[in-house]
């Protein structure tokens, strides 16, 4: 392995820190490495070509009033590219205003989530809420062949290089982005016409924008749509020819908000609404479904079929978990994050567009989330969902299961006693002659061995575990979001020697 250190951040976190979202398996690192020939275990398939990207909350400062919530972590992200059989590494902080500025002041200078923003010593910021850093260590998608990272509230879309992973600055649209609400965390991208749909809210009316960046990096639609007060909605989906927005019945409490206090709740007694605009639609175009009431954090899919449409995503059974005064002061605290207090199910909505009906299924009586499809089938029928299950308690990974939405099916690869795994990305091989004929591709925590390797899996055949594991320079932190980037949607790809070579950006 060739391995540089390209830099290191300061930290001022404790050396006996004790939070569970900073330690452990969420550990967070302090220094950006380029390692180029990765040491490989197992045969590296020479059809895997491309990066698998992952964001990551890594905070560098405790929190300004000491109640540290993962959400509000500096985004770092890594890179694993696989070119010619070889695989690089790269892990780089995003350098977000709020970043830079935290290291020159050397403390925090927001409030968290968890915190009180009157208090904040900033009081300017981003997200719905206001006084907040955008950490944008949420999400990453690539756009245009430029990665894009986001914040779990609404935010700047950092462009960052897919390859060296070096910021290039925000999101502009040519002078058009919304930089007064900014972007919500999940925008997506449409393969196969180039676009990029998002969606952002706040608590002004309209409450939420619905918006279009053409496949040039122009903002092409812009439109209100009107909801009946403040919402929290996190992930859309789209088809071919409709976009589905989501009002679901979990929110600030409106006499609190008045108040100037944010206390988001779960409303049962109203239904979960779900928006059907056409893709290039006005607000006044949309059509509103009533499900049963639920949150739902992550879409996987959607697409149309005659006059339905499909929605695929994760149910929660509870969305606002008590706290039933079980386990330590963190576990109680961080309910929200465990999978299982949630209790996350995929789940189908068909939303039939001639009568305005909803009918719904559950697909799986296991709990996962963070589920992900091959991307030459986002907008249109899919078959395979690619999920991660969770270890009790906790907001952490310790398996990959494949949902196989036509036979139900399942087939699971558990990660072992103290493993953790990522959001996992479906590769398409080069060639690929089928939905999963490729790779799935996640990187790990590994407490038991204190490292982290990238896993390979042949993605038809889950259970047989990994055909090729590749040792990560440092034990990276558990995190967020993942994405996949055939080499063909990078710039510069096939003839840079290096990645910081590349050309085009
Ligand atoms: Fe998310």
């Amino acid at each position: 392995m060739d391995l540089e250190i390209l830099g290191r951040a300061l930290s001022t976190l404790p050396a006996d820190d004790d939070h569970p979202y900073r330690t452990g398996p969420w550990r967070p690192q302090t220094t950006e490495h380029r390692a180029d020939d990765l040491e490989i275990i197992g045969d590296l398939p020479t059809d895997l070509d491309g990066v698998y990207i992952r964001n990551t909350e890594n905070p560098v400062h405790p929190a300004q009033q000491g109640r540290y919530h993962p959400f509000d972590g500096d985004g770092m992200v890594h890179v694993v590219g696989f070119r010619d059989g070889k695989a690089f590494y790269r892990n780089r902080f995003v350098r977000t205003d709020g970043f830079v500025a935290e290291q020159e002041a050397g403390r925090a200078l927001w409030a968290g989530i968890a915190e009180n923003p009157v208090k904040s010593e900033r009081t300017d910021g981003w997200g719905a809420r206001g006084r907040m850093k955008d950490g944008s260590s949420t999400d990453v998608t690539v756009h245009n062949g430029v990665a894009l990272t986001s914040f779990w509230q609404c935010g700047d879309l950092y462009r960052v290089d897919p390859m060296s992973l070096e910021t290039l600055g925000k999101a502009e649209w040519g002078g058009d982005f919304p930089s007064n609400l900014g972007v919500s965390a999940h925008p997506k991208v449409d393969h196969r016409t180039g676009e990029m749909l998002f969606f952002n809210y706040g608590t002004d009316a309209p409450y939420m924008h619905y918006g279009v960046v053409d496949s040039s990096d122009k903002l092409v639609h812009y439109t209100d749509i009107e909801l009946p007060g403040p919402r929290l909605p996190h992930d859309m989906a789209f088809t071919e020819n409709y976009s589905i927005l989501n009002d679901c019945p979990l929110f600030w409490l409106p006499e609190a908000l008045a108040a100037g206090k944010y206390v988001s709740r779960f409303h049962p007694d109203l239904p979960m609404r779900l928006g059907v605009l056409p893709r290039r639609g006005g607000g006044n175009e949309i059509m509103w479904f009533d499900a049963a009431p639920t949150y739902v954090l992550h879409w996987t899919n959607a697409y149309e079929d005659g006059e339905e449409i499909v929605l695929e995503g994760f149910h929660q059974e509870t969305p606002e978990p008590e706290d039933t005064g079980d386990g330590s002061l963190y576990q109680r605290m961080f309910r929200f994050l465990a999978l299982d207090r949630m209790g996350t199910h995929l789940h189908r909505w068909r939303l039939n567009l001639r009568t305005g009906g909803v009918t719904e299924e559950r697909l799986s009586e296991r709990i996962t989330e963070f589920g992900m499809i091959s991307p030459a089938h986002t907008g249109v029928p899919h078959r395979y969902t690619y999920a991660a299950t969770g270890l009790p308690g906790w907001f952490l990974f310790d398996g990959l299961v494949k949902h196989d939405s036509l036979t139900g099916v399942e087939e699971r690869y558990p990660l072992g006693e103290g493993v953790f795994g990522s959001e996992t990305v479906m590769a398409p091989r080069i060639g690929s002659a089928g939905e999963d004929d490729g790779y799935l591709v996640t990187m790990t925590v590994d407490m038991n061995r204190d490292l982290s390797e990238c896993l390979v899996f042949d993605a038809q055949r889950l259970a047989d575990g990994p055909v090729t594991r590749i040792r990560l320079p440092e034990r990276v932190s558990s995190g967020t979001h993942s994405t996949w980037a055939s080499g063909a949607e990078i710039p510069g790809w096939r003839t840079a020697d290096r990645p910081e070579d590349a050309v085009g950006l």
